[in-house]
């Protein structure tokens, strides 16, 4: 096969836009498309999908694309396109993704893959069953960051890892004086919006990817801002959770406490940062930094409040380099699909994870509501047999 046809669903939003079209397929596109094991070389083919056919028409120009509709069931019977990809509102999502594994397509989505933990792992199942290979974006593992501090774990750098602290969050504007940088459905829960159901998918894939998987959560959010301005300049009521303030138990013992804000104002390096102490050494990783401290260069801070402390902790710290070059983690993560359905090359981020995500946000909210800590079971598709018995 020398092309493969990728319908591109909701790429006019902003995710399927600047990261899926722009980033990703048009970047491999111009690289002459996606490098396989052999040598060979299989063009991407994109065809843009939305609701809005002007606009739709529009990118089709703008990027030289020829083909482009708002006819999705036309675009999922016909066999010139062998992936469905899904950039949707999240609302939407499910009843689309259902309608591409009844087609038989591959397919590939952004997070959450599902409303409910439920409503998921019915889509893994059912993807199972069809036999057809299946994605979901987990683009913060490919950030430089964190594939650094990938490295670290696995060079042994961290001796026994203790404890994760993350911080993600940013000033995400009323809306009233400035417009808002993110869409308002986000801050509407009857939308699909709130931070835990954006945020705790990633967490559930950073942790269990890179320390081990989540056996507990114990969350609190808030809605701090509880009044907003939409993109047309209406106020609106914003009943989603803006802030979330949670910990969770790993499996091996580690810690990891993360707060998610959209009502923080930044004083860090990055967005995003994460402290890991070991008991050989520490790092503090952000989407493209990260640096060190050894156990052997670590100071010895004594306690007084009687004097101010001159030393200057900011300085105890290595960097620690890329030694490689590190491309946009949404373009990285799209090759080894493309791969995975092109030569069954490995892909574990399937819609299992995608439902694992869609577990620790639902248990998330389920921990705020009842003030608790909330044990996850861990995640399994029903065995066939099961599923046949029942049926019987
Ligand atoms: N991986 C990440 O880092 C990341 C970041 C932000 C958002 N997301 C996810 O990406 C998805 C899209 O988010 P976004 O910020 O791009 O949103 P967006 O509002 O910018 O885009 C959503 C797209 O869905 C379309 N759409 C809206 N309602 C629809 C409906 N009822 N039927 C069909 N299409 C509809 C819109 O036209 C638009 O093309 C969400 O599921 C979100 O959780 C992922």
């Amino acid at each position: 096969m020398s092309s493969i046809g990728i319908i591109m669903n909701g790429v006019s939003g902003r995710m399927g836009y600047r990261q899926h079209l722009l980033r990703s397929i048009l970047a491999i596109r111009e690289q002459g498309g996606v490098l396989l094991s052999d040598g060979s070389r299989v063009q991407v083919v994109p065809l843009l999908v939305g609701r809005d056919e002007a606009k739709l028409a529009e990118l089709a120009r703008r990027h030289d694309i020829a083909d482009y509709t708002t006819d999705l069931d036309a675009a999922l019977a016909d066999d010139r396109w062998q992936i469905y990809a899904d950039f949707l509102v999240t609302k939407a999502r499910s009843v689309a993704i259902r309608k591409a594994i009844a087609a038989g397509k591959a397919i590939y989505t952004e997070k959450p893959t599902a409303e409910s933990f439920e409503e998921a792992l019915e889509l893994a199942q059912l993807a199972e069953e069809a036999g057809v290979k299946n994605g979901v974006v987990h683009d913060k593992l490919y950030l430089p960051g964190l594939r650094k501090l990938k490295r670290l774990i696995d060079s042994g750098f961290f001796g026994r890892i203790l404890s994760v602290r993350g911080e993600f969050g940013y000033w995400v504007f009323e809306g009233d004086w400035q417009a808002a940088q993110r869409p308002s459905w986000n801050y509407r829960s009857e939308d699909g919006g709130g931070i835990i159901v954006d945020m705790f998918p990633h967490w559930s894939y950073v942790l269990e990817n890179l320390f081990g998987r989540v056996q507990s959560v114990y969350a609190q959010a808030a809605t701090e801002i509880p009044e907003r301005v939409d993109e047309r300049g209406r106020p609106y009521a914003a009943t989603a959770d803006d802030a979330a303030y949670a910990i969770f138990q790993l499996e091996g013992g580690i810690t990891a406490q993360l707060n998610s804000g959209w009502t923080t104002r930044v004083n860090r390096d990055e967005l995003v940062e994460f402290q890991v102490d070991g008991t050989h050494g520490s790092a503090v990783v952000g989407l493209f930094g990260c640096k060190i401290q050894p156990r052997n260069a670590t100071p010895k801070p004594v306690w007084n409040p009687d004097l101010a402390d001159e030393h200057d902790y900011a300085a105890d710290w290595i960097d620690s380099p890329a030694n490689e070059v590190f491309e946009n983690g949404f373009k990285t993560q799209w090759e080894e699909f493309l791969r995975h359905v092109l030569e069954d090359a490995p892909h574990p981020y399937d819609f299992l994870a995608g439902a694992r995500g869609v577990q620790l946000a639902e248990q998330g909210l389920i921990s705020c509501r009842d003030g608790r800590r909330v044990l996850l079971p861990e995640v399994a598709l029903p065995q066939a047999d099961a599923l046949a018995g029942a049926a019987r």
